[in-house]
């Protein structure tokens, strides 16, 4: 029997060996007695509340290597390790050939070592003998030619038989390890990425856009496909386009894409799920702004999200980065898992530096922050050979601690010592920024303006918000939004019917809504809105988008959203601009344009409207830095959102957690200078046991802060 670390639970090793084996039947596994033992089936609270985690591949070693790893793992305070993601060729050697007593020898150790396992499904990396017999498993490039071993992902996500040997690697999984205790959970796959564009594909996707739009006539009209003679009169014309192509037929195949990526995944979720506890979770590992599905469309099945999060090259910048914890949190509105992250450094950048000394330990506290519950790195120890030799581990070559090991125990002590105040807690934010991969994925086709970024654009709102408001989601339009005081649409390009009535909704209720430039342009179809931009929102603001303009040169704005004279500073608009229009008496007009191309000059640039006691406005400009701080504070002090916590220096970031009677404030400082921060009351400092009103951080220092929580 084990004693927890930070925990209640407790069970017998041996256990554990029990109960695969005597739940399926396996060609080549050594026999070990088996007697099913009853075991508890809520693991909620057998985990530690804030876990620290390492990737570690058992089968790239020889088992006498596993006890020595194990041993540092627990010495650094590391609580669970993920296992299996790749390790196809291992657990399946030959067809209908499992092999899983390594595996289960690998958890029974790591429970011996007090670290808990989460199983990949080990589906991103088929073994050479399946693809081999099934050829048509492996992935059309979009050159039309088969993917090869000799890396990974070259399955075809869309494809029945990869499906079904999928499926069969999962429930063998889950017979196997669905009811061991060490076991909390399962990730899918290892971040959804590639796509496949073969004729078998192109001929799903055209049955897929049967069961959409039901006739052609209705599709060639949502299209508009009288535009160079595309008119479809059999669904197997339809090609595959992902560049340029029809908008129609492109925001499709990215729909039918995020369609078959849920459909992938839920394949597996279904054979877990007929196997396993149900206090096993499921998630996958994504990849923060990657945009090549729809992650609300997938997230939705899962029981937890979870990201990899890598810096690459340069350092932590935490406004990008924070934005993307705050995506993630979004994928289901609750607290999230960093489920890979680097150790230092990666091997795939342009220029792999580290991150420096202190910086691992501030980024990790910055991920549970923004509301992860567990941060772990990729890898524990690079393999001998293999592509990423070079990539940032744990360990060396050797077996012993690299330099980066002291720092990341300091980690899993600080873990121990913050989990029970942070236990329970999650982010709740004043204010929420929409963010649609429809509306991305409609902007990047068209960019119109090469530099215009819809995330640069998302982030510019998001930095500005975030100071001024401590705390901020990023959510899907679809999301609940009436708990928000400001919600903020930048470049909200696509706004189908339905979501333009939901906002509408979210105005009359009494929120703020303020769209940025480029929203509301494009319906479900990505088809031009015949209204200009917003659309149907065009006559809840009492105005609209006359032109657009993509700029060759900033221009200048003129007003500054109320703020006193002696704080005006130049501001301009980059990249974008609109000439916007006043249609309803009551609709003010906010910031205008200088001179500059004639059109633009004196011309409205941001307009406003009150709706009872809510708001709408409309900012057609991409605002330069200046001019976006002041649009935020004007935002949020017209919307009534405050600070969680106060005024502190610009280089330290705050993260409110809360839950109960807890109010939990962590705060880093990501400058390079020493601040003083002057608390609004006296705090309790978690890490160092003592009671604060006035803080001293350096650069990387870290505080966790608990007080009363708010009423
Ligand atoms: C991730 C991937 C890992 C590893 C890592 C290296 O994208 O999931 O398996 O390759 O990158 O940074």
């Amino acid at each position: 029997m084990r004693t927890p670390r930070n925990g209640n639970w407790s069970w017998s090793v041996s256990a554990l060996v029990a109960l695969c084996l005597s739940t399926t039947v396996f060609t080549g596994v050594s026999q070990v007695a088996a007697s099913p033992t009853p075991l508890r089936s809520s693991s909620s609270e057998s985990r530690a509340p804030l876990l620290l985690g390492a990737a570690w591949y058992p089968e790239q070693w020889p088992e006498a290597r596993w006890e020595p790893d194990l041993q540092l793992m627990e010495s650094a305070g590391i609580h669970f390790v993920r296992v299996g993601e790749f390790a196809w060729s291992t657990m399946e050697p030959a067809e209908g050939e499992y092999k899983f007593d390594w595996l289960e020898r690998a958890i029974a150790l790591a429970a011996k070592h007090h670290i808990q396992v989460v199983l990949g499904t080990p589906t991103a990396a088929p073994p050479a003998w399946l693809t081999q017999k099934y050829p048509e498993t492996l992935r059309i490039n979009e050159d039309g030619r088969p993917d090869e071993h000799g890396n990974r992902q070259q399955f075809n996500w869309s494809d029945p038989k990869y499906r079904e040997l999928a499926h069969d690697i999962a429930s063998r999984m889950a017979e196997c390890f669905g009811h061991n205790p060490n076991v909390i959970g399962w990730q899918i796959d290892n971040e959804y990425a590639e796509e496949s564009y073969g004729p078998d594909d192109r001929q799903r996707f055209q049955q897929w856009l049967k069961s959409r739009y039901g006739t052609l006539d209705a599709l060639n009209a949502r299209w508009t496909t009288a535009y160079w003679s595309q008119t479809y009169t059999d669904w197997n014309q339809i090609p595959i386009e992902t560049g340029y192509g029809n908008p129609g037929l492109l925001l499709n195949w990215k729909l039918f894409v995020s369609d078959t990526w849920r459909s992938y995944q839920k394949n597996q979720i279904d054979a877990i799920r007929s196997h396993a506890d149900t206090r096993q979770f499921i998630t996958t590992n994504m990849m923060g702004w990657f945009s090549g599905y729809d992650h609300y469309t997938v997230s939705p099945e899962l029981d937890l999200a979870a990201w990899d999060d890598y810096v690459g090259e340069g350092h932590l910048d935490p406004v990008r980065n924070g934005a993307a914890h705050d995506l993630t949190r979004g994928f289901l509105g609750k607290s999230f898992w960093v489920m890979e992250t680097q150790p230092g450094f990666v091997n795939w950048a342009k220029v792999n530096n580290t991150l420096n000394k202190g910086e691992v330990r501030a980024m990790a506290w910055h991920d549970l922050g923004h509301g992860a519950d567990a941060v772990s790195y990729w890898q524990w120890r690079s393999a001998l050979n293999g592509q990423e030799e070079y990539h940032g581990t744990l360990v060396g070559a050797d077996g012993t601690p690299t330099p980066l090991y002291a720092e990341v125990a300091q980690l899993g002590r600080e873990f121990a010592k913050a989990g029970p105040v942070l236990a329970g807690t999650s982010v709740h934010s004043e204010v929420a920024i929409l963010h649609s991969y429809e509306s991305r994925w409609a902007i990047n086709w068209q960019r119109h303006n090469s530099d215009y970024d819809p995330v640069k654009e998302l982030l510019s709102y998001y930095g500005p918000l975030r100071d001024y408001a401590q705390s901020i989601d990023v959510v899907s339009p679809d999301a609940p939004l009436s708990q928000y005081k400001l919600v903020v649409a930048p470049a909200l390009n696509v706004i189908p019917e339905e979501t333009a009535q939901k906002l509408i909704a979210y105005v009359r209720g009494g929120g703020h809504l303020v769209l940025g430039d480029r929203s509301g342009m494009k319906d479900a179809d990505n088809a031009l809105w015949p209204q200009r931009q917003p659309g149907p929102l065009a006559d809840l603001l009492g105005g609209r988008v006359e032109q657009y303009y993509a700029l060759e040169a900033p221009v200048e704005v003129l007003g500054n959203f109320g703020q006193p004279a002696s704080m005006r500073a130049k501001q301009y608009a980059n990249l974008w601009a609109e000439q916007l229009s006043v249609k309803a008496p009551d609709t003010e007009v906010l910031l205008r344009y200088a001179k500059s191309n004639g059109w633009l000059d004196g011309q409205p640039a941001a307009i406003t409207r009150r709706v009872g006691k809510g708001r709408i406005t409309y900012i057609g400009a991409s605002l330069d830095s200046k001019a976006m701080a002041a649009a935020a504070n004007w935002m949020v002090r017209t919307s009534g959102v405050t600070r969680a916590l106060g005024p502190v220096p610009a280089s330290i970031d705050v993260y409110p957690r809360s839950g109960g009677d807890r109010l939990v404030y962590i705060l880093v400082n990501f400058g390079k200078k020493t601040e003083t921060v002057d608390l609004p009351s006296e705090m309790t400092d978690i890490l160092h046991d003592s009671k604060v009103r006035r803080l001293t951080l350096q650069q990387y220092d870290v505080a966790v802060l608990q007080t009363a929580a708010r009423h």
